[in-house]
């Protein structure tokens, strides 16, 4: 209807089309009672590394669990230092401080919003070498550096070509936050085309939810090429053992679901239409927003293929605009109103305002938009019509 809100996220109209099948999949999760782990697990793990072009995939318990898993299974831990960027929602930081590594952070790129390989760059070729690793030792922790992290934020790949060359350079391994970018795609230099999840030694996915390969609950995996990284993460999900009651290591309950893994299968025949939806909403937002003067749109290169898990905006007035939209029954989001860097939580490592100026000017400037694969071209045009009257009544006045 014509003045209907439009909600940010609409998470009940793909599951109300899609509700016979996964009533069906729960049906024969309840028939089998196979809860944990077994076949549907397995299948989903099959198809899920087919999809993004890894050789392995590994379900665990969610998105947090994976980064956690993906790095200790690569061999980051206590000692280590990780590279990664503050730009980016607090568990990627959470899961390198549960591994036992430290965190050591660089800038995004102003335009992508992911880690900028200049950043990168210029912090590694400025730092000591730690004479007993040859590694760069890590500005706050002082700890050697072993893996660099970038996020794949809002579905767009980072620059691997750039990233994995500088991280290589060093020594470093490159683990993916995939955890936004479910099928979103990257060109290299050698012009090949691939998926999030198959660039780094190990990719970390979540399926909370909201995103665009989200579970009917919690979810995560990890995606990788290295047949042990693959079966230290089955040991780390399931109390460290491989054979039962045998435990070769201190492991943890993270195991995926086997219903949600139901479902996920379910979900996954669809993820392609639903990110070429998406992209379509994207490319409609684009041609219309882009026009209004003092709003950025998302940028995407010519090496990238986003997923638009979402669809942010940047401008100088977003929470007066926030809050006009809002009266005008268009809700938005914001991700994320505060760096990493910059949360309590992490007071006591020392950043202030000014630590990484492109981060915190972005933070202080995005707006999230009506982002999902039903979102229809009217209510677009509201929501660019709300958007494009409260800048004509700002420059007014
Ligand atoms: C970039 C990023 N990393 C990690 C996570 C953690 O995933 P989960 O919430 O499934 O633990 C998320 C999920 O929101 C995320 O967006």
């Amino acid at each position: 209807m014509a003045n209907d809100p439009i909600p940010f996220l609409d998470l009940v109209t793909p599951h109300r089309e899609l509700e016979e099948e996964l009533v069906e999949a729960f049906r024969q999760a309840l028939r089998s009672a196979a809860f944990v782990g077994g076949p549907q697990v397995e299948g989903f793990e099959r198809e899920f590394a087919a999809y993004c072009g890894a050789r392995h995939c590994v379900g665990v318990a969610n998105g947090t669990d994976a980064v956690r898993f993906a790095l200790m299974a690569s061999g980051v831990g206590p000692g280590d230092a990780v590279v990664t960027v503050s730009h980016t929602f607090i568990a990627t930081v959470e899961a390198i401080s549960q591994a036992g590594a430290g965190t050591e952070f660089v800038d995004i790129d102003e335009r992508t919003y992911c880690m900028s390989p200049d950043a990168l760059d210029r912090y590694l070729r400025g730092r000591k070498t730690d004479p007993a690793t040859g590694r760069p030792l890590g500005s706050r922790t002082g700890m050697p550096i072993k893996a660099v992290l970038p996020v794949h934020l809002y579905g767009q790949v980072a620059d691997m070509d750039a990233i994995t060359s500088i991280a290589a350079r060093y020594g470093l391994l490159v683990i993916e936050d995939a955890c936004q970018a479910h099928g979103a795609e990257y060109r290299s230099t050698d012009r090949s085309w691939r998926r999030a999840g198959a660039f780094g030694k190990a990719a970390a996915f979540s399926f909370y939810p909201g995103k665009n390969l989200g579970a009917c609950g919690e979810g995560g995996a990890v995606t990788t090429d290295d047949e042990q990284v693959a079966k230290t993460i089955k040991m780390l999900r399931d109390h460290g053992q491989a054979q039962k009651y045998y435990h070769d290591l201190e492991g943890y309950n993270g195991r995926l679901d086997a219903i949600q893994a139901a479902f996920l299968r379910v979900k996954l025949r669809h993820l392609d239409a639903w990110n070429e939806t998406r992209r379509a909403a994207a490319a409609r937002y684009g041609e219309v927003l882009s026009k209004i003067p003092g709003v950025i749109v998302p940028f995407e290169s010519e090496t990238s293929r986003a997923i638009y898990h979402l669809y942010v905006i940047r401008t100088k007035d977003r929470s007066e605009l926030g809050d006009h939209l809002k009266s005008q029954g268009v809700f938005t989001g914001l991700h994320y109103p505060v760096p990493v860097h910059l949360q309590k939580c992490y007071r006591e490592w020392g950043y202030g305002a000014g630590s990484f100026p492109v981060t915190e000017r972005v933070c202080g400037e995005i707006l999230s938009l009506p982002m999902f694969p039903g979102l229809t071209e009217d209510q677009q045009k509201r929501v660019a019509a709300g958007i494009s009257g409260f800048v004509s009544a700002v420059s007014t006045t």
